[in-house]
């Protein structure tokens, strides 16, 4: 059944007991010398022979005698040594997705073993969270997609139950049903693209992060208009570039950007502010608004989680942050929301810069490299 443990048992003792075995021979070997020595001073020859031939053969059942005590003592304490060892083996073997509430959760000294399995322990617990988070994802996805698809069979549903139905009545489903349609299909998008970013980047390109920003804001501005919101952008005359995904990277500038404009007050701003470190490119979207509690901040770069229930505010399925989150990753950078002290949100992002592009365009431009964005994620400014 279990060979392995078996045979370093096996492989202990025969250590244990070869070493004793040499040990003890060693000794009888030199103590049988110095008693040769003393018996041939004090005895005549042949007397001395005969002495050491008899203690010869004493010496040598002695030595038989303490090698299996040895052996014996050695099978049980390599046994016992390696107990801690089956236990281990014995959980990891039981532990299976649908048990990963299982833990050694050996006791005893803080030992080697009780270090193994205390580890292995920890990557239970991460194991066990990333399986319920998984869970919680489908979960929530699934939910997500089922209000579209009850809006299109309600719909269906009223529409066939009216006999007299006329094209005005159908025009309306019709209508209704093509929204519904488009909401799962967003959603799906959205699903899709998050799951590919997580997947990480399938190719490499240089992306002008900058160019990708303009974008995002030009195809905003119309709505940002509409409602009073005041956007600037402020972006470094050289053009950054950032190895990576070009459509992941747009997607990103246009979530950040759409976010601030959308879940903002009528008559609002929304700053774009885009700065290149000697190492890494820096996006920061912030906006005003309502005040938002510090810990909803941190957690909006979860799917599905939104400030206030479903349909309050406006409306979206609740993973842009996650993909902006998933996006920035995979590039090797990072995000960070925060809350603004007075209302409304800072979302900053790092994104490694090219290898290849960095130290020729960092020289020339002489903008001040901040320290802080090598190591921590970026800081913004304190408007
Ligand atoms: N710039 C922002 N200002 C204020 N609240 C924001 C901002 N960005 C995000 N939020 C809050 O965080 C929630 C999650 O944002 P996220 O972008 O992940 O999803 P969404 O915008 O609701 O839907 P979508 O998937 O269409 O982007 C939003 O519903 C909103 O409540
Ligand atoms: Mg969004």
């Amino acid at each position: 059944m279990s060979p392995l443990r078996l045979s370093i048992r096996a492989r202990l003792t025969a250590l244990y007991a070869g070493l004793f075995g040499a040990a003890g021979a060693v000794l009888l070997g030199v103590t049988l010398w110095l008693v040769s020595r003393h018996l041939e001073r004090t005895l005549p020859p042949d007397a001395a022979a005969d002495a050491l031939a008899g203690l010869r053969g004493q010496f040598a059942l002695a030595l038989i005698g303490t090698l299996l005590v040895a052996i014996a003592l050695g099978w049980v304490v390599a046994g016992r040594v390696l107990r801690p060892l089956a236990e281990i083996t014995a959980t990891a073997r039981r532990v299976s997705q649908d048990r990963l509430d299982e833990r050694i959760a050996l006791g005893g000294p803080h030992d080697e073993l009780r270090e193994l399995a205390d580890t292995f322990d920890e990557m239970l617990d991460r194991l066990a969270a990333a399986f319920a988070s998984q869970r919680r994802f489908v979960a929530n996805a699934s939910h997500e997609l089922r209000t579209p698809m009850t809006v299109l069979r309600a719909e269906v549903d009223v529409a066939l139950a009216d006999p007299d139905a006329g094209v005005a009545e159908l025009r309306a489903m019709g209508e209704t049903v093509r929204e519904a349609t488009i909401e799962a299909e967003q959603l799906l998008e959205s699903l899709l693209t998050l799951a590919r970013s997580e997947a990480g980047l399938e190719r490499r390109e240089p992306v002008d992060v900058r160019a990708a920003v303009a974008r995002a804001v030009e195809i905003r501005r119309g709505e940002a208009a509409e409602r009073g919101i005041d956007v600037r952008v402020d972006a470094p005359a050289e053009a950054p570039v950032v190895d990576g995904d070009r459509r992941l990277l747009e997607r990103l500038a246009a979530n950040l950007v759409d976010n601030a404009v959308r879940h903002n007050v009528p008559g609002g701003w929304v700053r774009v502010e885009l700065a290149a470190g000697p190492d890494d490119v820096r996006l920061v979207v912030e906006n005003g608004g309502d005040p938002i509690p510090d810990a909803s901040a941190a957690r909006l770069v979860e799917p599905f989680q939104r400030l206030g229930r479903r349909g309050d505010g406006p409306p979206g399925a609740g993973l842009g942050l996650s993909i902006v989150r998933a996006v920035a990753i995979a590039h090797g950078g990072g995000v960070e929301v925060r809350a603004r002290p007075g209302g409304g949100l800072t979302v900053a992002v790092r994104l490694p810069r090219s290898a290849a592009a960095a130290p020729a365009a960092a020289a020339p431009a002489g903008g001040a490299p901040s320290p802080a964005a090598r190591t921590g994620p970026p800081r913004p400014r304190p408007s």
